[in-house]
């Protein structure tokens, strides 16, 4: 089965008992998505969807189906072996306070194994593992029935491992830890135990005999899919909350699943890689199958990064892409491959993809441009920066003024035999960052600076003052501009003179006043056209946003389109001060003002 069709299948499977299909969310979160702000990429399908796993209304419904592109780099290092990738896709099926145990794993069974509609997998080559009970939340005795039920329409009756762990004859229920069966992406955040699907790849090899985490290991079963039951949200302070309603979060990965399905020894056989992989076969002099491997995983990550937005920088997602550009080039040149091959690689990427991304076609262009630009930048200060190498300059004087990634180094120390000074990398590297973000705040950003608790203050005061200088001076004001750091904001406005003392101060108290009220901060999630009715004057052109956009609305005093983050009440911000007005330019005032 193509993995096109597994994707056709699981999408139709889940429409079909109720669930609204959504398209994938940015591999770039939402700033006010993380709750620990610790994700430069989506990591998993439930990432985009926490505000609502934690309660909040999903314009959908309760029940969403998708399949959602995700980067993980955390491994980027073991790319290459048979398993690990950048990019990846993870088909899931979300209850939001609808469905829990019962239909999540009857359904999973029936699509696992139905010939009709589902993958048509063997159920006797299925094994399961369940929570076991640990700190403190008890095991998922409920699970091991529901599955136990459910082999039963199979006619396969199910025993359960013991502390072993050793499968056997019709023992296929396997209970594990935290460490295996509880899930939370971070550190906080929705989260509660699962239950894993593993299929037996190697019938052939005779009846399955062996401690479970043995016969991973080994390859003979490979996990397929992860029902996660949310019933807790994390707490920065470590607590567990009970959610006012459990969520089902499930996640299947595209590409294990397609190797299962085609019955493949990894995913760079599957035909989500095959014609790539033969392009750099047939086109390399020196087809090292690793390297292969890599520019193959490679290149895809970089297209959807780019094609969501992301250039190659010095700091956060932007450097991530970089590093992922610049290895690809590298392996490139290891490959003895032509150089301009790089361009045919994310063409051959977008071709397809386009599928299933249609906007990978249409932004076909930009994203070559982006690729151009690196691969320019980085094959000048190449040679450069091997001679400076050569000479023993520093890891962090190669990564700021020849763009040499750490990893880099480090390769190139190992062929040479040298040992690279991490350390003293890190700490460097720790300062430029301190630098850059300072920088980086000085620049307007669409208001989303940062997401520090005073920033986030700053950014709800900037709704208040907008709202209040519309009360205050009349008119369609709008916003021209804003900034915001720990310390103050700045917010510029269309107005064509000084704006007076006594104006100002009645801005001041009318944002007080809202203060003092102590509303409450909504977030709606809505369709365009419902949030063009809401707001009656737009900042911001609002075509090159999706179909459904975030807005904020603070009572009936302000409706703002705007990503976020806000406090969830005015009585957060302490006392509002303008310290400040004065021309920013033709026609736009700017004032300053701080939270005390
Ligand atoms: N969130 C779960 C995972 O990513 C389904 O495995």
């Amino acid at each position: 089965m193509k993995s096109s069709e597994i994707r056709e299948r699981y999408l139709k499977f889940f429409e079909k008992r109720g669930h609204k299909i959504i398209p994938s969310a940015s591999l770039v979160p939402a700033d006010y998505i993380i709750p620990d702000k610790g994700s430069l990429f989506t990591t998993a399908g439930m990432q985009p969807l926490i505000p609502y796993l934690l309660g909040t209304k999903h314009p959908a419904g309760a029940r969403i189906v998708d399949v959602q592109k995700c980067v993980r780099t955390g491994d980027i290092e073991d790319v290459g072996d048979n398993r690990h990738l950048t990019f990846f896709e993870m088909m899931g099926n979300w209850s939001l306070g609808d469905y829990f145990k019962k239909e999540s794993i009857a359904w999973s069974l029936e699509f696992l194994t139905s010939k009709e509609e589902g993958l048509g997998l063997d159920p006797k080559r299925l094994y399961i593992t369940v929570f076991k009970g640990e700190d403190g939340i008890p095991r998922d005795e409920e699970s091991v029935e529901i599955w136990k039920e459910n082999f039963l329409k199979h006619d396969i009756t199910t025993g359960v491992t013991g502390t072993d762990e050793i499968i056997n004859g019709d023992i296929r229920i396997v209970p594990l830890g935290t460490k295996d069966n509880f899930w939370i992406a971070g550190q906080v955040g929705p989260c509660g135990s699962d239950t894993e699907m593993f299929y037996d790849v190697r019938p052939e090899n005779g009846p399955i005999l062996g401690k479970f985490s043995d016969l991973v290991d080994a390859g003979r079963i490979i996990e397929i899919w992860n029902n996660v039951f949310m019933q807790f949200n994390k707490t920065a302070d470590g607590k567990y909350e009970p959610l006012a309603k459990p969520n089902v979060d499930t996640g299947m990965g595209l590409e294990r699943t397609s190797v299962v399905m085609q019955g493949k020894n990894n995913v760079f056989e599957t035909d989500i890689f095959e014609p790539i992989i033969s392009y750099i076969k047939s086109n390399s002099k020196k087809p090292d199958e690793k390297a292969v491997r890599i520019v193959a995983d490679h290149i895809r990550s970089a297209v959807f990064i780019i094609s969501d937005g992301v250039v190659p920088s010095n700091t956060e997602g932007g450097y991530v892409l970089r590093r992922i550009l610049r290895r690809t080039i590298r392996f490139i040149d290891i490959l003895e491959f032509p150089k301009e091959s790089i361009f045919e690689l994310a063409k051959l990427v977008i071709n397809n993809f386009s599928y299933a991304y249609p906007e990978l076609k249409q932004k076909e262009n930009e994203i070559l441009e982006v690729i151009k630009n690196e691969d320019e930048r980085f094959r000048q200060t190449l040679e450069k920066g091997l001679k400076e190498f050569e000479k023993g300059t520093s890891a962090f004087d190669l990564f700021q003024s020849y763009g040499f990634p750490i990893e880099m180094t480090i390769e190139l120390a190992k062929e040479k035999g040298v040992v690279v000074n991490i350390d003293e990398f890190n700490e460097a590297m720790k300062k430029h960052q301190e630098i850059s973000k300072a920088g980086s705040e000085q620049k307007f950003k669409g208001g989303l600076a940062g997401t520090g608790e005073m920033e986030t203050k700053y950014h709800t005061a900037t709704h208040l003052l907008l709202a209040s200088l519309r009360k205050v001076l009349g008119g369609e004001i709008v916003q021209k501009g804003s900034n915001i750091t720990i310390e103050r904001m700045r917010f510029d406005f269309n107005w064509p003179e000084k704006v007076t003392v006594e104006q100002l101060k009645k801005i001041e108290d009318l944002v007080n006043e809202k203060i003092a009220e102590k509303i409450p901060v909504e977030l709606l999630e809505i369709p365009k056209e419902e949030a063009k009715k809401l707001i009656t004057t737009l900042s911001f052109d609002l075509s090159k946003y999706g179909d459904i956009v975030k807005v904020y609305k603070i009572g009936d005093f302000s409706v703002e389109f705007c990503g976020g983050p806000h406090v969830s009440n005015t009585s957060e911000l302490g006392h509002f001060k303008i310290t400040k007005e004065e021309a920013s330019s033709a026609g736009v005032r700017r004032i300053k003002a701080v939270l005390e």
